[in-house]
């Protein structure tokens, strides 16, 4: 498999005299007008670590994203969900790459993020580290986790980086497919028996506080976000996403027959904003230092994926070697 070439080095941030301050006027005057910033571009240092951090974590997340999922493809209850989950599935390892690549026009090489990701070095959404004990975890997650993950993507289709909102505007797309397939699982296991209801029932009990939790910390405790906006990497907080979740979850909840699981959840007028109960920000802290319930499994895993994977890469690197020396006419 071919690796990026390293940019790192060609690109170095230039460290004195009035050249940086000139390419940080630039940089500024770029943000401020809306550009993008391009590989090609000088970048803050900062800018650049930060985008390497949230590119390869959500890369990270969706090829992790694809376990809990992946675990339901051989007992999908018939040929057309079957058909339709392997699609998803095979849709966000598309997303991880998509990311991979996003990221190492940053500096960073495909190896050196699967080294810290199968290290335990790195983070991916903690989301992905519950389990999926039912079918109907399927329509939950497509639902849910899937619908967050379009609250949170939508706005990073412009984000300043360039690489990375085009990839997300590609992404985006393919997450209102997996948003629907979700929700039209659920409203099949809605309209069924008795069980089969209680079973949709069950499974948004279990998903909906996590999903919430896939915005991140609320504003006061999230010390990277105000730098993230100024940068017009972020557009929105944790928590006005948070809010456009709930309110676009309310109304189709109602249409699916599900009951969110908050007791305290109602629109308030005066603030003109969804009042919720106290998220149980412990469980997120705990899961996200990786003492959540999957956490070790969905690492092994990877991990093992990727050690079964090595003769596919070292294949393929020999082939790539090969139609090279051909190609200059070396080999007969
Ligand atoms: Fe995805
Ligand atoms: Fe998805």
């Amino acid at each position: 498999m071919t690796t990026a070439p390293a940019l790192r080095g060609a690109r170095e941030p230039v460290t004195d005299g009035p050249d940086e301050a000139a390419e940080q006027a630039t940089f500024d005057a770029l943000i401020a007008a809306e550009q993008r910033i391009e590989p090609r571009d000088w970048m803050p240092e900062a800018y650049r670590k930060t985008l390497i951090r949230q590119i390869s974590q959500h890369a990270h997340s969706e090829i992790i994203g694809m376990q809990p999922e992946g675990n339901w493809i051989t007992r999908a209850p018939s040929l057309k969900r079957k058909a339709i989950l392997m699609a998803k599935v095979q849709d966000e390892a598309g997303h991880g790459l998509y990311l991979y690549s996003a990221a190492q026009t940053l500096g960073i090489t495909r190896d050196e993020m699967t080294e810290q990701l199968i290290a335990g070095k790195a983070k991916y959404s903690s989301i992905f580290n519950y389990p999926t004990p039912t079918w109907a975890d399927m329509g939950a997650i497509g639902w849910l986790v899937d619908g967050a993950a379009i609250c949170n993507q939508v706005p990073l289709c412009r984000a300043s980086y360039g690489p990375y909102g085009r990839a997300m505007v590609r992404i985006c797309k393919e997450e209102s497919f997996h948003q629907r397939q979700g929700f039209e699982i659920l409203l099949a296991l809605m309209q069924g028996t008795p069980a089969q209801r209680q079973m949709a029932q069950d499974a948004v009990n279990r998903w909906y506080w996590p999903s919430l939790m896939m915005f991140g910390p609320p504003d006061d405790e999230s010390p990277n976000s105000a730098q993230s906006m100024e940068w017009k990497i972020k557009r929105f907080s944790n928590d006005e996403l948070r809010q456009r979740f709930v309110g676009m979850l309310v109304p189709q909840a109602a249409v699916l027959g599900v009951t969110l699981p908050d007791p305290e959840l109602r629109w308030d007028e005066d603030a003109q904003r969804w009042h919720m109960s106290e998220i149980d920000w412990t469980e997120f802290h705990e899961v996200l230092r990786g003492r959540g319930p999957m956490n070790a499994e969905r690492l092994r895993n990877r991990r093992n994926a990727h050690e079964d994977g090595a003769w596919v890469r070292e294949a393929a690197a020999e082939y790539a070697r090969r139609q090279a020396a051909r190609a200059e006419g070396k080999v007969a």
